[in-house]
């Protein structure tokens, strides 16, 4: 009876199969293990008989749920603004990023504060010693009472060990280096990961344990595990940031607690993360005052406004296809704007080389951007600096037009809070109200908005 539950899995591509062979899906030979699904995961609800449920309709009004909702400040106000407000009971939360990101600095320093407050928490790490990991501490910050570590890779010891602490909160560093012994793939491959993070989630559940698992990220950009982790986990957070610069941002991407798209900002020192509250005046802090090809555009990250400068180089190119090259915005978008401004503006683009820089490594990626990358490309173009107490936010169309955006009064708030007295907006956006601490100017089409503030 076992053995027809059998299922194989393939571990490049996780396509689950009946019998092993060479995977139909990515045509490799080999790659199949087994899992026996009844007995590995006795947590994930395998099948009963007809008859033998225990389950029991219920009317949804009359369900109590035991410390729902029930929050823990993690200690730092960014990371509890992407948590939804905190660190919820029994929640299992994945936090991804490329190796060296700053991860398990970042994990590390919440241990800290909640070993002090909410303890005891436990910290697994599969990837430094114990030696490493006092060493790191000791430069955060005094350890206390209630932290507590192991390093360990199996993960029925870490079972054990949490059995006998009892630990509010559970760190895993990282989910690809725990391993099942029962299964016989390798640790970080699809079945480990998947398996030893069902394991995980029946503990976070049953024990009411807030649990972090970090995951690192692949080349392409996946949590390892082709996303096995994602839909099984309440939340999914990434740590994202230039490795050159010092700035990181821990976005929320799916959150069963609270909002996506919620970004928290922090700083890397030398002391690990400090907390930038204030990001958009980290972002614009070496702004150059009167520099043509400079824009500020007021972008929304979640709920959260966001300034960001926008910078544009125009020069003329040598031979051949003109050069574009672009950090921190959409490569294909920015050759689509330059491709408005030639047709729509007249400006001879094609002869221009255009390189576009989003300052201080952030990034520029919402639509709401494009009218501040066209104008810092036009500005260049024409060497004529736009005022520099202006911010810029429109989306931008094919013809030209400029398109309404959505959450502008916080986009106006965060630019009167930073010092700009001007605006330049959508005419669709405009408010009717009025009533903001800068002045507001709407504009129809990119045309009108280069003529507008960069003169005819
Ligand atoms: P780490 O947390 O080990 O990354 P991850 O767990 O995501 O792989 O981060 C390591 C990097 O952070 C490393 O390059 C050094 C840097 N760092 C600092 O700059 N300051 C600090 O106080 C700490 C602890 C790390
Ligand atoms: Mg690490």
């Amino acid at each position: 009876m076992a053995r027809d539950r059998s299922v194989y899995r393939c571990q490049e591509c996780g396509l689950a199969a009946p019998k092993p062979g060479t995977c139909p899906d990515c045509a490799r030979v080999g790659t199949f293990v087994q899992l026996v699904e009844e007995r590995a995961v006795p947590a994930r609800g395998a099948p009963r008989g007809a008859g033998a449920t225990s389950s029991r309709p219920q009317p949804l009004a009359e369900i109590r749920v035991e410390g729902d909702g029930h929050r823990t400040s993690s200690g730092m106000a960014e990371l509890d603004r992407v948590l939804g407000g905190g660190l919820v009971t029994g929640s299992l939360v994945l936090i991804g990023g490329d190796p060296g990101i700053g991860k398990s600095t970042l994990l590390l320093q919440v241990s800290l504060l909640l070993g002090e407050r909410a303890g005891p928490v436990l910290y697994v790490s599969g990837e430094e010693s114990a030696g490493q990991v006092k060493l790191r501490a000791d430069r955060l910050g005094a350890p206390p009472k209630g932290l507590y570590f192991v390093a360990e890779t199996d993960l029925l010891a870490v079972l054990a060990h949490v059995e006998a602490l009892k630990p509010r909160v559970l760190i895993v560093d990282s989910i690809q280096t725990v391993f099942l012994p029962g299964l016989e793939s390798a640790p970080g491959s699809v079945s480990q990961v998947r398996e030893c993070g069902a394991r995980l989630m029946t503990l976070a559940k049953g024990h009411g344990i807030a649990t972090f698992l970090v995951g690192h990220v692949t080349k392409e950009g996946a949590i390892a595990g082709p996303r096995v982790l994602e839909h099984l986990v309440d939340t999914v957070l990434y740590f994202e940031g230039e490795r050159h610069h010092a700035y990181r941002v821990v976005r929320a991407v799916k959150n069963r607690f609270g909002s996506t798209n919620e970004i928290g900002v922090f700083e890397m020192g030398e002391r690990g993360l400090t907390e930038v509250p204030n990001p958009s005046g980290f972002f614009l802090a070496e702004r150059p005052k009167d520099a043509a090809g400079s824009v500020v555009v007021a972008s929304l990250e979640g709920t959260r406004p966001l300034l960001v400068e926008i910078q544009a180089l125009v020069t003329p190119a040598g031979f051949g296809t003109p050069r574009r090259t672009v950090l921190g915005a959409d490569y294909n978008r920015v050759c689509l704007l330059l491709a408005v401004l030639e047709k729509r503006v007249g400006f001879p683009l094609q002869s221009q080389d255009a390189f576009v820089n989003v300052a201080g490594g952030a990034r520029a990626a919402e639509p709401a951007a494009d009218l501040g990358l066209v104008l810092a490309a036009a500005s260049s173009y024409l060497d004529r600096p736009l005022r520099g107490d202006l911010v810029v936010v429109g989306e931008v169309g094919l013809a030209g037009e400029v398109r309404a955006v959505t959450g502008l009064d916080a986009r106006l708030k965060e630019a009167a809070a930073l010092g700009f007295t001007g605006a330049v907006v959508p005419q669709g956006s405009l408010p009717s109200r009025g009533g903001y601490a800068l002045d507001v100017q709407g504009v129809g089409s990119v045309d009108e908005a280069v003529k507008v503030l960069l003169g005819p």
